[in-house]
């Protein structure tokens, strides 16, 4: 078969973080029960994901979707071949994380000031202060770090972000020990354009192998970003199963890429991510069959007819 001319660059593999059970759950009406959480985690791990995000350790009254994430990591099936990672916005969030068999931890901050306050309570010089402690303590625990850093492109608050600005920001989370910068279009409004600008400009001060993206799929152009993001090197992107979610301070987004649509991609471009597309898609309607809505992932919704041909 022929090749198409602008998958000469592309990676042979790419690493997927499922964010499902954090950033999808997070924003849904209907809270799930600890055994139902880990059941869909379970079932994501059968999938063949190397990282899930399972929950995070952030106040109960400002997600109460995430109660009781230290339970959920306690109490699931643990495959050794995946690492089971969970969010923390402060010292009282590690400590819960430290009393879990968490095998790695996410810290968040933004490059907006209005979208910290309303996500975290402090500004972004704060959050830095916070998350200094976090990871000193962390690595003291041997327990990696992953930096995200929200509204790469436009906050829900101030509008359009400077790129400079997140490139700074991006730069001071590598500085800090981060061992991954998860770029988080929180607003999903990014483009092609954007998305290789940033890469362009932050590949300069970061090994292009840390750089991953979290891209919510608000304009419908989350798949055609990851593209344009796989030509230039990336190889890492988090997706969420049937497009759930989005960010209870982001009232406007939708959720991540779906990840059965990217896998369908990657396989067509004869990218290895070692998931199950099967199972994956049962994975999906057996979780929105639960939360009792409709999936978002246009494979999921026409998978049938796919397999007929
Ligand atoms: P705060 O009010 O400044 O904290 O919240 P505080 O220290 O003043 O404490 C207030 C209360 O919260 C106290 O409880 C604390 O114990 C409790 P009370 O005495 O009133 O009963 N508290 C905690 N409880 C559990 N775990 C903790 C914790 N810390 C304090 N770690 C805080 C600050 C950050 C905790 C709060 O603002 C919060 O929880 N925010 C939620 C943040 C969140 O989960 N956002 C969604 C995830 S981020 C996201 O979706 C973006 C991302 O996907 C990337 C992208 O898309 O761009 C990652
Ligand atoms: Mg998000």
């Amino acid at each position: 078969m022929n090749k198409f001319d602008s998958d000469m660059n592309l990676p042979k593999h790419v690493k997927l973080v499922e964010v499902g059970p954090r950033d999808g759950l997070q924003d849904e009406k209907k809270i799930l029960s600890v055994t139902k959480r880990i059941e869909f985690i379970n079932k994501l791990a059968h999938c063949g994901y190397k990282n899930i995000e399972v929950g995070s350790f952030v106040s109960k009254s400002a997600v109460p979707q995430m109660h009781h994430s230290d339970e959920v990591l306690n109490q699931l099936d643990r495959n050794t071949a995946v690492k089971y990672s969970a969010l923390v916005p402060n010292i009282k969030g590690l400590t819960t994380a430290l009393s879990t068999h968490v095998d790695a931890i996410a810290i968040f901050m933004a490059a907006s000031e209005s979208f910290s306050k309303n996500n975290t309570n402090c500004s972004i010089q704060e959050s830095i202060q916070r998350y200094s402690e976090v990871i000193h303590i962390a690595k003291q625990h041997n327990i990696p770090v992953r930096g995200y850093l929200s509204c790469i492109f436009s906050c829900p608050y101030e509008g359009n972000i400077q790129e400079e600005i997140v490139v700074e920001h991006a730069i001071k989370l590598h500085s800090l020990g981060c061992y991954e910068i998860a770029l988080g279009d929180t607003t999903g409004l990014g483009t092609p354009r954007k998305i290789q600008s940033l890469i362009k400009t932050l590949s300069k001060h970061i090994p292009i192998e840390k750089i991953a993206f979290h891209l919510h799929n608000t304009n419908g152009l989350a798949m055609v970003n990851i593209y344009s993001a796989l030509c230039l090197g990336v190889a890492t992107f988090d997706c969420s199963i049937a497009g759930l979610g989005g960010c209870p301070f982001a009232k406007n987004a939708t959720g991540n890429v779906a990840s059965e649509d990217l896998v369908y991609l990657l396989n067509s471009l004869e990218i290895f991510t070692g998931i199950d597309l099967n199972y994956l898609v049962e994975t999906s309607k057996y979780i929105c069959n639960l939360l009792e809505h409709p999936s978002n992932s246009n494979i999921t919704n026409i998978y049938e007819q796919i397999q007929l041909q």
